[in-house]
């Protein structure tokens, strides 16, 4: 959610900037901005909408510097427009600020410093604080942004370039901020992506954390400026990961990633010998008696497989909450509580909140989750690293696939440690997630039918999905999928549910997308399709290879290779997933930035 990019160096800042603000464009796209230092003298241009408009304005006036800042926004206070656009100067250009986050007390701040004669540009909550910082601006930087942020309330990751000073002063709270150590040059931004063409070598800054970035070094301290030791790390990604590979958008090549994915995920954990897998985890699973698992959209439906997973393999009741209502509905939560949180990104703050609601209540935590270094795996007592690499498109794919084959080998982890399954069923999954990568890569090979299906559909305005077990999070991931993308109007429910209630829907133009795998709801599952044809509706099934059966009830069927049932949303989504992604580019729209939306919500 907002991207940030910071330079100090030799190379022309602008370049910088521009490429590193391309890479993240996905965590923000209405508008774009950067300053940058000519001559002593900091200058901006910043533009609404997307970077490419940016761009054209640094064409008609460049600006060239080894020093600068750079932003694409995501509009929380005040529309987007050119003037909310950051950098934000103050009046006389000395100092600038880009900012991601909420200040949440910039109205009393405001109004202070509008008495004291600061003259405002924008409606944002950010501009408060290149005011709030001029104000206590004698000559030292540092200290300036010290003491106006010992005055902010909320979250930030903050950037702040001075026309007098060579380095960059940067802060986090809540929000993420990571700094690029280079030779001669250092870089900041909120996200890695932006730093892989230039460095590998970063150190994550916490929360609290403030630093001087300058281009042969860098000292972190915190925010009453104590020094604080942060070890740089070297991030595993490379940057074709981060790149489109020649696919038309970063979403298609991440689906097509798949495959490759759940070889990472799985790798090296799988282990038939002992029965069980290796998943490192410092945790003793045999001392939980119930589980708590949390989090936010895709991430969210991964954990609602994982219910029925650890529920069936291990024995243990499982809650699954949105992370958003979980710290506000008082959840009964002990020492004995395993609180999972699941997250791509590790940033977003619902979830990163409800994981310290369930540590305060006394849980135990476990994180599963993408992005090493991420804020929540600071603060989880163990992380399970799903191994996605870099997941650029706004609409979720592979990260889901690899949350869900990392639910599958918790679940077994538990029902190991807690002698629910016996080693002959483990073995035999295990043999079944061995098979996953090379059934994803046949589920993808189906592209040319589900192309069909979306020419045939695209025009609908609503579209019902269904799925029963641990199908019926896979009927909801289809749904979301497609509204995200297409912004067609998409309903889920699970299967036996339908009749009552949604069932008055259906209708000769909506399309039921029904998850109709074989597994043990199998009939039941039909018996739904059947109340659906019966009822005019035009029903998409999504049927295991072999199913001829299906096709006198289901009026379009997508086949998915056979796998074990409980492995089944792994194949499944991957047909809902290439379903949205063909109707959004058939109605044009802009898959990897769909409106509205950005990657890594973190704010509340
Ligand atoms: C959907 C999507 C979002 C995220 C949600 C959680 O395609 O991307 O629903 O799944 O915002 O994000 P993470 O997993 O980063 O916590």
């Amino acid at each position: 959610m907002c991207g940030i990019v910071g330079y100090v160096g030799f190379k022309n800042a602008t370049d910088v900037l521009i490429d590193g603000l391309r890479r993240l464009e996905y965590r923000g796209y209405d508008s774009a901005g950067v300053a940058v230092k000519t001559n002593g003298q900091l200058e901006v241009r910043k533009k609404a909408g997307k970077l490419a408009r940016l761009v054209e304005v640094l064409e008609d006036e460049p600006l060239s510097g080894h020093l600068g800042v750079g932003h694409t926004r995501w509009a929380t206070h005040g529309p987007p427009t050119d003037a909310n656009a950051h950098p934000h100067p103050v009046e006389d250009g000395s100092l600038v600020v880009i900012h991601n986050g909420i200040i949440e007390n910039y109205l009393p701040l405001k109004e202070r410093l509008l008495a004291e004669g600061h003259v405002f540009q924008s409606d944002t909550d950010s501009e408060v604080l290149a005011h709030l910082i001029e104000s206590h601006y004698a000559s030292d930087l540092e200290a300036a942004v010290r003491a106006a942020l010992a005055e902010a309330e909320g979250a930030y990751a903050l950037v702040v370039a001075h026309k007098d000073h060579d380095e960059l002063v940067v802060a986090r709270t809540v929000s993420p901020l990571v700094i690029g150590l280079g030779e001669g040059e250092n870089f900041v931004a909120s996200d890695v992506p932006a730093l892989l063409p230039y460095t590998r070598r970063v150190i994550f800054l916490h929360d609290g954390d403030m630093a001087v970035v300058g281009k042969d070094g860098v000292r972190v301290m915190d925010l009453e400026g104590h020094p604080v030791t942060r070890e740089a790390s070297e991030v595993d990604w490379d940057v074709e990961a981060a790149e489109k590979g020649g696919y038309p958008h970063y979403m298609l090549k991440e689906i097509y990633e798949q495959p490759w994915v759940l070889e990472n995920t799985l790798g090296g954990r799988l282990h038939e010998e002992s029965a069980n897998v290796e998943l490192g985890l410092d945790l003793d699973l045999t001392r939980f008696d119930r589980v708590h698992v949390i989090a936010c959209g895709t991430a969210f439906y991964a954990g609602w497989v994982g219910k029925y997973l650890i529920e069936e393999l291990a024995r243990l009741p499982v809650e699954v909450d949105v992370a958003s209502e979980y710290r506000y509905r008082n959840p009964v939560v002990d020492e004995r509580t395993l609180a999972v949180v699941i997250s791509q990104s590790g940033e977003t703050i619902d979830t990163l909140e409800a994981l310290r609601e369930a540590k305060r209540r006394g849980a135990a935590s476990l994180g599963v989750i993408n992005v090493k270094g991420s804020s929540i795996t600071r603060e989880t007592d163990a992380t399970l690293y799903i191994h996605a690499g870099p997941e650029i498109g706004v609409a979720s794919t592979k990260a889901y696939v690899a949350m869900l084959a990392a639910m599958e080998m918790l679940a077994l982890a538990l029902g190991r440690a807690r002698g629910t399954l016996d080693a002959e069923t483990a073995r035999g999954l295990l043999g079944e997630l061995r098979k996953l990568p090379r059934l994803v890569e046949e589920a993808l090979e189906r592209r040319p039918v589900v192309a069909h299906v979306a020419e045939k559909y695209h025009q609908a305005t609503d579209f019902l999905f269904l799925g029963r077990h641990v199908q019926s999070p896979t009927a909801y991931e289809g749904a979301l999928k497609l509204k995200e993308i297409s912004y067609i109007h998409a309903e889920a429910y699970p299967a036996g549910e339908m009749k009552h209630g949604p069932i008055a829907l259906i209708d000769p133009r909506l399309p039921v997308v029904v998850l109709a795998t074989r597994g043990p709801l199998y009939e039941k599952t039909l018996s739904n399709i059947q109340e659906v044809a019966a009822r005019g509706g035009r029903v998409v099934a999504v049927a295991t290879d072999g199913d001829e059966g299906i096709r006198r009830h289901a009026e379009d069927v997508i086949y998915v290779p056979e796998v074990h049932p409980l492995l089944a949303p792994i194949v499944s989504v991957v047909p809902l997933q290439l379903l949205a992604y063909e109707t959004a580019v058939l109605l044009g729209r802009d898959v990897d930035q769909p409106r509205n939306l950005a990657k890594s919500v973190t704010v509340e």
